[in-house]
């Protein structure tokens, strides 16, 4: 019944989908668009059972955590159809997605994360999961941050699968135990650390000159500088006041300082080569998003071992949080079966458990186990789990502002980083120049993480 209803739906659907296509082609292409989604394929007599995931899990840890991901559905007679597009911070599965919604073929699943759900959701191309979030009560478990991620106009619009911390800093056990070394706590103690690392022969951090990876560690100054009040007036309201403010001089002075102890001229590594750098010995720290510590544990080093793990100097008491989601695109509503299948199981406890457990990150659940989780997971957690005072949403990994304000600012920061002439002052000018452009006509991105506002 509900199969052939929402086989109905999916005729007034074609025809919607070709006028979207036609105002997003623009240019007076709309015979074109309509002849597209006429030519769709009709909606087979039983519901397929396969879904393909866009996603940018590429690097060997992401992979095994996908696997197990399509392993698990498997079980459930749920065909993963793989689509993994490379690029840390999803920089190239953005565009595909684009792309492929432009040339009506959307996959059916696609890792879209932060206020980009908003972004699809506004397009009217997704599946409300309003369902499957009440029959699983999902209230009743998810995270309130969690919950604010994935609703849109009061719904659920994607499926949530585990907070990653981005301000998380790795240390070599070795080299600090050999030199007598603590994990510094403040930007302070980091200069006098990376000074003993470096008098010791060692590079003091990893880090790429990659722009998302540089941004990411902008955003970290930012929070230790300021806090998460400061941070989201910055990157969520997009203030020009808070870009001329002496705190964001201090984070970009400080990015540049930082830039001293990574030696030799910047470089664009992708993310995992930094961490099989770091897990070689050949620099005593990295700041990165524990997704690295997945992918140390393929280079077969693991927390409290080889490596330790802290918050990133200056941000004990916070977590800078990415949320990884899945938002189903609705087509002609013949996969529904399997997507609503598909987003039932991924909230599971055993599968938000074992998902993270290789994935680096932690459950979205206020009931996940912490004695199945590692020291790192558990600090991560329990932070988490403070709420909305102590979280940071992450500006690069799209849970702050849009993406065309994320691309510019990172854009931006990039620029400042490469060119050692360019002062603070000049980088706040443009950023504040560029908040005021995009707040024009609109306040606040949609969906942004304003936790403060939601309260
Ligand atoms: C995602 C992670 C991913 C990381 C590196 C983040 O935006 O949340 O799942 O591992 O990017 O690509």
């Amino acid at each position: 019944m509900e199969y052939v209803a929402s086989r109905r739906a999916g005729k007034w659907r074609r025809a919607w989908i070709a006028g979207l296509l036609a105002a997003l082609a623009g240019n007076g292409s709309a015979l074109a668009a309509v002849q597209l989604a006429a030519a769709l394929p009709p909606a087979p007599a039983s519901p397929p059972s396969s879904v393909q995931v866009l996603h940018w899990w590429t690097s060997a840890s992401e992979r095994k955590a996908a696997d197990l991901l399509a392993a698990r559905l498997a079980e459930e007679h749920i065909a993963w159809d793989d689509a993994a597009i490379p690029g840390g911070a999803g920089i190239g599965a953005g565009k595909v997605l684009k792309g492929r919604v432009l040339a009506g073929d959307a996959p059916e699943a696609t890792q879209i994360i932060g206020v980009a759900i908003a972004e699809w959701a506004d397009m009217g191309l997704l599946l409300e999961l309003d369902n499957v979030a009440a029959a699983g009560n999902w209230q009743r478990f998810l995270f309130p941050t969690i919950q604010g991620l994935i609703s849109h106009r009061k719904h659920t619009m994607a499926v949530p699968l585990g907070i990653h911390r981005v301000n998380t800093l790795y240390y070599n056990r070795a080299l600090f135990a050999q030199l007598q070394l603590a994990p510094p706590r403040t930007w302070e103690e980091f200069e006098s650390v990376a000074r003993r690392l470096r008098a010791a022969g060692v590079q003091p951090l990893a880090q790429s000159g990659e722009a998302w990876q540089v941004s990411t560690l902008f955003e970290n100054l930012v929070l230790a500088e300021s806090g998460p009040e400061f941070y989201r007036e910055l990157f969520v309201r997009r203030s020009p006041a808070a870009a001329a403010d002496h705190r964001t001089a201090q984070a970009l002075r400080r990015l540049r300082l930082v830039k001293g102890w990574i030696g030799g001229r910047p470089d664009e590594r992708p993310w995992p080569e930094v961490v099989r750098q770091f897990a070689r010995g050949q620099a005593g720290m990295m700041i990165m998003g524990d997704w690295a510590k997945a992918e140390l544990a393929e280079q077969g080093q693991l927390p409290d071992r080889e490596f330790g793990c802290a918050a990133a100097p200056g941000t004990g008491k916070y977590h800078l949080f990415s949320v990884d989601t899945l938002a189903m695109f609705a087509g002609d509503y013949s996969h529904m079966p399997a997507q609503e299948k598909m987003a039932r199981l991924l909230v599971t406890p055993a599968l938000q458990a074992d998902f993270n457990a290789l994935k680096g990150g932690v459950p979205v659940r206020r009931d996940a186990d912490p004695a199945r989780m590692d020291s790192c997971a558990r600090a991560s957690w329990t932070t988490f789990g403070q709420g909305a005072a102590v979280q940071a949403p992450s500006m690069v990994h799209r849970m702050a502002t849009d993406e065309a304000t994320r691309d510019a600012v990172i854009a931006e920061v990039h620029r400042y980083y490469l060119d050692e002439r360019a002062q603070p002052a000049e980088a706040q000018r443009r950023l504040g120049a560029l908040f005021r452009l995009f707040n024009l006509g609109n306040q606040g991105a949609p969906g942004a993480q304003d936790t403060d506002r939601r309260r």
